[in-house]
């Protein structure tokens, strides 16, 4: 059954939201098979798949042409696609162009923007006009060259300024919430004060749903978090795979 952005919302307070990553027509078609409810474009993309340091090189037109990828598979889950780097901060307008693109031309069912009450109003605009829009609060991987680094977020006096986000973005419209790198009691205390469903990374397990990048589940990763347990070993089944393939290959040569 087709996942939409109500069915998401309604599952707050039921069954856990289950939420992973994918970038290509293959990863698609894993997350489609394993029945999850919420496939993400995310821009981790640069760093999982594109081979760069961070998710800040990435651009539209990568996003565009690895959504285009992942929806062809039409995939049961919601397709939410990240708008990448500094585009939540265009002017309204290059920013409504840049959600149209990821809809559209890519085939996105929502997008997910990064930020909270600074962006508030845009959102309640986007939304207004009717693109559906994922939140992501707490830690900001497009921020991480201006934080100098990945931490921890909502410890102390910081919790309520990441409340305030959560507030803000769901009264802007949204119709879930990624919290990432929060301290757990900070994401208890959000889940609990707001309507729609929070989805956790790194951000312990009193949340609607969780999410984590594919590559990391299926132990691809070659430094994985240290919250994203790896569910299998896909690195070491594909090394020996590959080296069976060179001992066939290379056994013909012998007479
Ligand atoms: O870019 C991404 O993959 C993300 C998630 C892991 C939440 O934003």
């Amino acid at each position: 059954m087709k996942r939409t952005t109500k069915s998401i919302r309604a599952a707050k307070g039921g069954q856990q939201i289950v939420c992973v990553t994918a970038y290509d027509a293959v990863t698609a078609r894993l997350a489609t098979q394993a029945d999850v409810d919420l496939i993400l474009v995310g821009d981790s993309l640069g760093n999982v798949v594109l081979g760069f340091d961070t998710t800040v090189p990435v651009t539209l037109d990568m996003m565009v042409h690895h959504t285009a990828a992942v929806a062809r598979v039409r995939p049961e889950a919601l397709l939410v696609a990240d708008i990448p780097f500094a585009l939540a901060h265009d002017d309204f307008s290059a920013l409504l162009k840049s959600c149209a693109r990821l809809m559209q031309e890519a085939g996105a069912d929502a997008v997910k923007i990064e930020g909270g009450v600074a962006l508030a109003p845009k959102i309640a605009r986007l939304t207004a006009a009717g693109i559906p829009v994922m939140g992501h609060i707490g830690l900001q991987p497009q921020q991480v060259l201006q934080l100098g680094g990945y931490r921890k977020f909502g410890k102390n006096s910081e919790a309520q300024r990441i409340l305030d986000d959560a507030r803000a973005l769901e009264d802007a419209g949204v119709f879930a919430i990624v919290g990432e790198g929060m301290a757990r009691e900070c994401a208890s205390e959000i889940r609990a004060k707001i309507s729609v469903p929070l989805i956790g990374i790194g951000s312990g397990d009193d949340c609607d749903g969780q999410i984590l990048v594919m590559h990391d589940i299926l132990g691809l990763t070659e430094n994985p978090p240290s919250f994203a347990k790896p569910f299998a070993n896909l690195t070491r089944a594909a090394v020996d795979a590959l080296s069976a393939y060179r001992d066939s290959v290379r056994a013909r040569g012998k007479k």
